[in-house]
């Protein structure tokens, strides 16, 4: 299960050879710098000793040139640890346009994974190989932390929002994954992990746990029996409140002339804290369902809203939210 080097664990996600990457230049860098530093201060310690106790030393002046020179140097080279730096970590934490989305809900002490398809998994997340995963994840107590060593990545999971982290796994095999942040007495045990298998094998693992209905399914029901239809419409087609359809993904020019992107993000606050943004055009009657539903009853309105949009930037092609049919049957990268 390590690689070469014995000290880091696997790589196995597309962007963990960039990650090592710049952890050795920069290890790579301090080794270099502490080694000539202290062989210089052990070069000047020996060779301008005091030799006698009545010495007194020549008076220094300053060198413009010599300040110039290690000011310049040491710029230019935090520089290239900067620009690296923020082209991996923009490569990491900006996701991806067609993924396949999965739904993750952290609670003391377990890990709730809930697929597009609709299988749900505990401690332990089935991905395909070579294919872009992006995780939409909240929790339903206390700020956890998702990290999962070998994909070198690793997201905060905060209450009241959604954070997004996404990998492309480059090797099947069954990879650690951590609780990164203390969040209570069993945080150490808050752990599990990440099955990377290959296409096929994952299309029929999907396809032999297919006991319940999808996310967008789910949430289409309960946008029934909440009762969102009587302003959404029937099929969300809008009456007094704004249409669903298309919404996810676009952007939302707001009553207050701003505009906003409807990601999950929007969509979770527009159900929770429906009056921060109101679409143009229309009222501020919307009720808050906070407290009404969990965290993954919210997950799966997003799920519904988003299966609404057609152009869904998210996987390229809609699915209607009734039907089930395995996106896995579809791969679309
Ligand atoms: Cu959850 Cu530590």
């Amino acid at each position: 299960m390590q690689s070469g080097f014995p000290f880091i664990p696997q790589s196995a996600s597309t962007l963990s050879d960039d990650v090592d990457a710049v952890y050795f230049y920069v290890s790579g860098v301090t080794v270099f710098f502490v080694t000539l530093i202290s062989l210089v201060i052990i070069f000047f310690v020996i060779r301008y000793r005091r030799r006698n106790p009545f010495e007194i030393p020549r008076p220094v002046e300053g060198s413009t040139k010599l300040e110039t020179l290690w000011s310049v140097i040491p710029l230019i080279i935090a520089m290239t640890i900067f620009a690296w730096g923020a082209k991996v970590y923009f490569a990491q934490y900006r996701p991806p346009q067609h993924a396949l989305d999965v739904y993750v809900v952290g609670k003391q002490w377990m890990w709730k994974f809930q697929h597009p398809t609709g299988q749900r998994e505990i401690n332990e997340l089935h991905v395909p190989m070579g294919r872009k995963v992006k995780l939409i994840m909240t929790t339903e107590d206390v700020i956890h932390d998702f990290f999962v060593p070998a994909f070198r990545t690793k997201m905060d999971v905060v209450p009241g929002k959604y954070t997004i982290l996404w990998f492309e796994a480059t090797k099947p095999g069954r990879y650690h994954l951590f609780c990164a942040e203390f969040c209570g007495m069993n945080h150490s045990g808050m752990r599990g992990y990440i099955e990377v298998m290959e296409p096929a094998d994952f299309d029929n693992w999907l396809s032999g746990n297919a006991n319940a209905a999808s996310p967008a399914a789910a949430g289409h029901a309960l946008f029934e029996s909440l009762g969102c239809a009587s302003c959404h419409g029937a099929n969300a087609e809008g009456g007094r409140g704004p249409t669903l359809l298309g919404v996810f993904g676009s952007n939302r020019v707001l009553n207050n002339n701003q505009t906003a992107r409807a990601d999950e993000g929007y969509v979770r606050e527009s159900i929770i804290n429906p009056q921060a943004k109101i679409v143009t055009g229309f009222g501020p009657i919307m009720p808050s369902f906070q407290g009404q539903v969990t965290e993954e009853q919210l997950l799966s309105l997003v799920a519904y809203v988003k299966s609404l949009s057609t152009t869904r930037p998210e996987t390229g092609t809609a699915k209607p939210p009734a039907t089930g049919t395995p996106q896995s049957a579809n791969p679309v990268r």
